[in-house]
């Protein structure tokens, strides 16, 4: 007779159990799902409970007609695919254009030119770099001021009359989406555009009221027409001015 030995069972191993996982694609795939629902609920969730999840910051205003005007050729001759709007806060990118960029720089920019590529500097921050006259030579032809320049030129800025007979609706449309311009701003829209031209109009006072600290001048340097270059220029000269860095890293301005 032999005797009859109870072994305990073996417990089973963390291979046997983990097996299930490996050997089952579908149990796989649930399990996947339910961790990256748990991370993704752990990560979303705040932001709904959130006010507002883009720090307040004195001094962004929405563009002026003239700089949204600008921003749209800026849009439409795609220069975004060159250039990036978005100071990353890495010490080499704050030494070489300025302070890191901000969520609320980009608020009322709708769509954020942030870029993705660049093949010439960000510009972020090109607002006041160099003089409207600078501007208009480089985007004309590069080559003339950076000899080894590979942007291409943009003559006919130059002498294309602007069209803004639409910048009312713009200007609606960038509303509805969340941009602050009022009913008065939106009335405006033709005039203020053409003030910011004509600092001596008789406009310029309740222009500069509705849009502080918009610079206005002649910005192709040319006095009659008003083209293109105007308002790209006015929108590249305003970029990264809105926001006294001064103030703010005294965190004076954070509310
Ligand atoms: C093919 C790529 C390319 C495109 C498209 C392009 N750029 Fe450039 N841009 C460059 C390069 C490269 C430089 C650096 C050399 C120079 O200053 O010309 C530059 C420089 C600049 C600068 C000077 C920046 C600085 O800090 O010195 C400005 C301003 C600028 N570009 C504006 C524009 C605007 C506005 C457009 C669209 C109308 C545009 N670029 C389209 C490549 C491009």
């Amino acid at each position: 007779m032999t005797a009859v030995t109870t072994q305990p069972k073996p417990r089973k191993s963390l291979w046997a159990r983990h097996k299930i996982f490996e050997t089952h694609s579908i149990v796989l795939i649930l399990g996947i799902l339910i961790v990256v629902s748990i991370g993704g609920l752990i990560e979303i969730a705040p932001l709904f409970y959130l006010q507002s999840t883009i720090e307040k910051v004195s001094g962004m205003r929405p563009y002026t007609p003239l700089e949204l005007a600008g921003r749209a050729i800026y849009v439409r001759e795609g220069c975004y695919n060159c250039h990036s709007q978005m100071i990353r806060p890495l010490r080499d990118e704050v030494e070489r254009y300025g302070h890191f960029s901000l969520a609320a720089e980009s608020m009322y920019d709708k769509p954020f030119q942030w870029g993705s590529k660049r093949t010439g500097p960000d510009l972020a921050r090109v607002g006041g770099k160099y003089s409207d006259e600078w501007q208009l030579r480089h985007l004309i032809n590069p080559r003339s001021l950076v000899p080894q320049s590979i942007m291409p030129g943009y003559p006919f800025l130059a002498h294309t009359a602007l069209r803004y007979t639409d910048i009312a609706t713009e200007m609606r449309v960038n509303r509805a989406s969340g941009v602050p311009y009022s009913d008065e701003m939106i009335a405006n829209a033709e005039s203020d555009l053409r003030t910011q031209t004509d600092p001596d109009s008789s406009t310029a006072t309740a222009f500069a009221a509705r849009y502080p600290k918009a610079e206005s001048r002649k910005f192709n340097g040319s006095t009659k027409d008003l083209t293109e270059a105007d308002a790209l220029i006015a929108y590249l000269q305003m970029l990264g001015t809105l926001v006294d860095f001064k103030l703010y890293d005294n965190k004076a301005n954070l509310r």
